[in-house]
């Protein structure tokens, strides 16, 4: 069984998070998505938050699993028996930190591989803070995210999506 995991903060989740989820799936038997509870980063949704929507969005994705983690992201993929990491790269800017992360893990577990898929070119200059942003300004983030993810954001900036 070839089993790969997908780590971030997803905070929250988005299109590109899920085109690459979906790419992924077609090269492990199993893909499970890690919500990093700890990633230097404060989140607008709970961990439970980004679970659920990230559960909702990938729930028709038989072969992916969402899963919270703490700590080491290669012992998480350890626990899992995975041996691979997936990450997405959408521009040349996100390479020099993907990179030291890459061989900071391989370097804490030379057995587990990373595994870049790029991200397609409409999703590139996406980021889930750019979209968070938008949409606490009002702006329409409907072609970023699923709409459930869509209603959740604006419930957090505003009343509803309607307000
Ligand atoms: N489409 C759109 N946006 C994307 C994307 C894609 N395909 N891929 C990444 N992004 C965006 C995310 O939305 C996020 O945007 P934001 O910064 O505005 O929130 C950004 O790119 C990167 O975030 P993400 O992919 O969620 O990763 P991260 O850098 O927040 O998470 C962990 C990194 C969790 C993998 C890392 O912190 C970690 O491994 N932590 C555990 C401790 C550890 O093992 N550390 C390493 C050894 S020291």
């Amino acid at each position: 069984m070839r089993i790969a995991i997908y780590p971030g903060t997803f905070d929250p989740v988005t299109n590109g998070h899920l085109d690459i989820l979906k790419r992924a799936t077609e090269f492990f038997d199993e893909v499970i998505v890690a919500v990093a509870v700890d990633s230097n980063k404060t989140t607008l949704f709970s961990l439970e938050e980004r679970i659920q929507l990230l559960e909702t969005a990938a729930e028709e994705l038989s072969q992916v699993k969402i899963r919270g983690f703490e700590g080491l992201t290669v012992e998480f993929a350890r626990q899992c028996g995975a041996n691979a990491i997936i990450r997405g790269l959408r521009a040349m800017q996100d390479f020099e930190y993907e990179f030291q992360l890459a061989l900071m893990n391989k370097k804490l577990a030379a057995d587990i591989e990373t595994i870049f898929l790029m991200t397609q070119s409409e999703f590139s200059f996406i980021s889930s803070s750019s979209i968070k942003w938008a949409a606490s300004l009002k702006g329409n983030i409907s072609e970023f995210v699923p709409p459930h993810v869509e209603r959740a954001i604006y419930k957090k900036y505003h009343r509803s999506i309607d307000d």
